[in-house]
């Protein structure tokens, strides 16, 4: 067996190879398929997902049985600023991985978001329900997930949302580093969404793509918040003697326009692997008791 892993040094793409190499995680055990799976990662430098016959070189030579695609433009704000970019990453990027893991046969896991709904649902949104994104990250994130269904067989897509992990910036580490120094701070109460912590995510991708059971996945963390409820977890976890005021999100003036409810119901995973994803705030206790703060 033969796993790739575009985005590698990313959030989601760093924890996924720790844990194909490691057979680590604190949810279950990975499957023993994967502990003498050949694993190649990659970043911009070796694999731009940009560019096709770059994908074409590299993958041809690997010749994966399974491909993970965690590589994506995530800065919601720049791709406002920046949508050619956006549009080739995130789109086009993912219309290469699918043409390219079509012509070798290989499986591709395409990872996706909650903003590809518009937030006007007051119930966790299902696979079922229609796409309707309002920032050009989600319109792209969109586009890059009907190109993946239209150019490959052997896909699984899966949307997952306000991801923390141990490498790179997230809103859990910013929250940390400004709640540790001040004595309040500020974060939005108006935007409903489910904390995901990048372990379980990893771990889930992981079991849906030993499977066949192609399609659509909803996976975040179970239960849900808005970010103030959220980061007032996070201070409260850690003992900081820090105070949070609720606000609204036009207060920060922020250029991309965010869903104000935009959390999901992972009905895919309860009908096939099984929802082991962790209650949110429960993923976040492992989470910030193994941090290195
Ligand atoms: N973060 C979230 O809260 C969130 C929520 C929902 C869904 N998702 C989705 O989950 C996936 C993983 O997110 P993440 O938080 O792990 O993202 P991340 O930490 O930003 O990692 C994405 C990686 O993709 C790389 N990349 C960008 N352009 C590329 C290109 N042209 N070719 C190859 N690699 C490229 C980036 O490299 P550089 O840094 O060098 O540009 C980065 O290492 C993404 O598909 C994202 O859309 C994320």
């Amino acid at each position: 067996m033969k796993v790739l892993v575009t985005g590698a040094k990313g959030q989601l793409g760093s924890e996924i190879i720790h844990m194909l190499k490691t057979g680590s995680s604190s949810i279950g055990k990975i499957n023993g398929t994967y502990l003498s799976a050949e694993i190649l990662g990659t970043d911009k430098s070796i694999l731009d997902i940009t560019n096709l016959n770059n994908m074409r070189k590299i993958l041809g030579e690997f010749d994966p049985n399974i491909v993970i695609n965690t590589a994506a433009y995530t800065n919601v704000d720049d791709c406002e600023v920046n949508q050619d970019l956006a549009f080739k990453i995130n789109a086009i990027g993912g219309k290469n991985m699918a043409v390219v893991c079509e012509e070798l046969g290989a499986k591709l896991i395409h990872l996706s978001t909650d903003y590809v709904f518009d937030g006007n649902c007051k119930t966790p949104y299902r696979e079922y329900d229609s796409p309707s994104p309002i920032n050009i990250y989600g319109k792209t994130k969109y586009l890059g997930e009907l190109y993946v269904g239209q150019f490959s067989t052997r896909y699984f897509i899966i949307r997952s949302s306000w991801l923390y992990g141990y490498n790179g910036k997230n809103f859990v580490k910013t929250i940390m580093k400004s709640a540790a120094k001040k004595d309040y701070i500020n974060v939005v109460d108006d935007q409903i969404g489910n904390p995901t912590n990048v372990e379980d995510l990893a771990y889930h991708i992981l079991k849906v793509a030993l499977t066949e059971d192609y399609g659509i996945y909803h996976c975040t963390g179970n239960g849900k918040c808005s970010w103030f409820e959220f980061a007032c977890k996070i201070i409260e976890l850690n003992k900081f003697n820090c105070k949070v005021n609720p606000i609204e999100s036009k207060a920060l003036g922020r250029i991309a326009k965010r869903p104000s409810y935009s959390s999901l119901d992972n009905s895919m995973l309860r009908c096939t692997v099984r929802d082991e994803m962790r209650q949110w705030e429960d993923a976040l206790r492992v989470f910030i008791n193994n941090i290195n703060f």
